[in-house]
């Protein structure tokens, strides 16, 4: 009876298997193990010129080693197959994912964290948000907001028109969420009004074509110029910190009357405006069919402008260029 050394076969098999390239390569595989001219079927020739007890013994050796053939090259074929999809996955695989970890990514911009904060200063006292139309008409931009013909703010100017008749603009301000919350609602009235807004301003250091304002309003009975001193010395307080002192000056706005600015004293003793207010001038409430019983105070902060100051940022560009560098700082 031949001697069939099995490990030396298994093992030329593994070497086989370990240079596996193609899929043609386990073709050949299987056909140089079990094929017609392998050594198996060699070996098979054999058993015919073998005597009977021979033929069972060696038969039998030969079914176990084409079993372990046939196994061993069945389990590497479908590892290789498995590795050959991984490797055509992983070249064909793009990621449009931005690397948001070489980005930092996870702040709001600037400015919406100090609109949100100044939003919740007035919340937590019961002001409620209200929001209006950019695109407005002159009606609630100006007349309605007792603003007289002549008002020199009307002029084409300062105010972007969308209408050559002028009645439709970009709104110059927050305060015609003033008429359009009145329009709807009746009175107590206790609302903020967050916003963008829009002026033919040339872009310089302080000032730009657009930029963001939080417009309040507070119409009830029995309000006074108290209640108004009060209710912005104590936003300034918690905005600026405790410390701070405000001083209130006489303006004009057309919708108020009287008016005033609000002043913050620096920490190099100028006094710097940050906000317009006044009592609501009684035509503005006539405008809105209001009853006369009710009275009330307005103001509008100029977001960009508090962010300045309380930051020390020296350019108002600086919010709008969406430089990761500038707002990552805050
Ligand atoms: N609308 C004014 C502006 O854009 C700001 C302002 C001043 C709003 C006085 C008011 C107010 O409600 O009472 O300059």
């Amino acid at each position: 009876m031949p001697e069939l050394n099995l490990d030396k076969i298994v093992s030329s098999l593994n070497i086989r298997i370990d240079n596996l390239e193609t899929k043609e390569d386990i073709e050949d595989l299987k056909k140089d193990f079990l094929g017609k001219n392998s050594l198996l079927s060699e070996e098979r020739k054999k058993l015919s010129s073998m005597s009977n007890e021979d033929k069972k013994k060696y038969g039998q050796k030969l079914t176990e080693l084409n079993n372990l053939l046939i196994d061993t090259i069945e389990k590497a074929e479908v590892s290789f197959i498995n590795e050959l999809y991984k490797q055509k996955e992983k070249s064909e695989f793009s990621d449009i994912s931005v690397n948001w970890f070489t980005h930092n990514p996870t702040y709001k911009h600037l400015l919406s964290t100090v609109m949100d904060e100044v939003v919740q200063i007035f919340n937590s006292i019961g002001y409620k948000v209200a929001y209006g139309p950019e695109v407005e008409t002159s009606w609630h931009n100006f007349d309605a907001l007792n603003t007289p013909e002549w008002h020199p703010a009307r002029y084409e100017s300062d105010t972007l028109y969308t209408k050559d008749d002028l009645s439709q603009l970009l709104r110059t301000q927050t305060s015609t969420v003033q008429i359009r919350y009145m329009e709807n609602n009746e009175p107590p009235v206790y609302i903020v009004a967050p916003g963008r807004v829009f002026r033919s301003d040339q872009l310089d250091a302080t000032h730009s074509p657009v930029f963001h304002q939080l417009e309040g309003l507070a119409i009830d009975k029995n309000l006074s110029f108290q209640d108004l001193k009060g209710t912005l010395e104590y936003f300034v307080q918690q905005f600026f910190g405790d410390s701070v002192e405000t001083k209130f000056i006489p303006h004009f706005f057309p919708f108020t009357e009287p008016s005033a600015e609000v002043l913050v004293k620096w920490k190099n003793g100028e006094w710097l405006e940050i906000l317009g207010c006044g009592m609501v001038d009684p035509n503005v409430l006539t405008n809105v069919n209001y009853p006369s019983e009710y009275q009330g105070f307005a103001w509008g902060v100029g977001i960009e402008r508090l962010a300045m100051l309380r930051y020390g940022i020296d350019h108002i560009k600086n919010f709008y260029e969406n430089d990761s560098r500038f707002l990552g700082q805050f």
